[in-house]
């Protein structure tokens, strides 16, 4: 494929590759065309409404997604590492979807070249993160692909479609900020099996995943400054209006808050009984 002419088109280009292990070339291809500002951000470029993905893994509804005690035996933690890689190869193309949809109307919004740099390095990252759930998928005699997975990230992301603000509120400030809550819980079960290299990948993942929820909180306060609202009020509003589970405490605070997260304002979905 000829070299992408923006960073829009080069997006795109990872949306439309169903392989992982193109979308990993073409992330790292964008990423470092856009760092030695070899592309500009906009270009003619039609994010599709869902990216493409490979024939396997089957996409179920999360219930018939296989959990399985983690413990010694192999097959719980290949269950979680799978289910942990799913959510990055989502990770992946939700970064590029936000460029892609969003970058365009930069000029409209007055996005700075900061806010590329920001979601270029989160893509970029997920990238690395699938890859190495990979290769130690691969160290246990499994591969991406071998079980079931769901669908929820991406009706997370369709949902949002229309507002930049509103993408914010869901997909780093829900989503990425509930992984902050339930991974260190995934860590230590995987460490009281035994898995000490499982335990060290997650935990790379979970550093750098504080740094996404940063850039979420970010973005969105300076959207929210930008259009003159309220950022606290204005997240409430969104999440009620787009996100449709509840948020589940309990909430990891010293995470969040390291990301920039109030608990003044998260908190409040704990007390609507949802
Ligand atoms: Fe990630
Ligand atoms: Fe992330």
């Amino acid at each position: 494929m000829a070299a992408a002419r923006s960073l829009a088109e080069a997006a795109v280009s990872v949306l439309a590759a169903a392989e992982p292990l193109e979308k990993l070339r073409l992330t790292e291809a964008a990423d470092a065309a856009w760092r030695d500002g070899r592309i500009a951000v906009t270009g003619d470029a039609e994010p599709p409404d869902r990216p493409a993905r490979p024939v396997r893994p089957a996409l179920v509804p999360p219930r018939e997604v296989p959990r399985r005690r983690i413990g010694p035996a192999p097959g719980g933690r290949i269950a979680l590492l799978h289910a942990v890689a799913h959510i990055e190869l989502n990770a992946i193309d939700l970064a590029w979807d936000l460029i892609a949809r969003f970058g365009p109307n930069a000029a409209e919004d007055g996005l700075p070249r900061d806010f590329f740099d920001d979601w270029c390095r989160v893509a970029a990252d997920e990238a690395r993160h699938f890859a190495l759930l990979s290769a130690r998928l691969a160290e246990l005699g499994a591969a991406y692909g071998d079980l079931p997975a769901h669908d929820g990230l991406w009706e997370a992301a369709q949902t949002t479609a229309d507002d930049l603000l509103a993408r914010l509120a869901v997909v780093p400030l829900v989503l990425e900020a509930r992984g902050l809550d339930v991974t260190p819980g995934m860590i230590d079960k995987l460490r009281r099996a035994g898995d000490e290299a499982s335990a060290g990948i997650l935990e790379v993942i979970y550093r750098e995943e504080i740094t996404h929820v940063a850039a979420g909180e970010r973005w969105f306060a300076w959207l929210c400054r930008r259009r003159d609202h309220e950022p606290g009020p204005t997240w409430k509003a969104l999440v009620g209006q787009h996100f449709k589970g509840a948020l589940k405490p309990p909430f990891n605070d010293e995470a969040r808050r390291a990301a920039g997260m109030s608990p003044d304002v998260y908190g409040y979905f704990t007390g609507l009984g949802s």
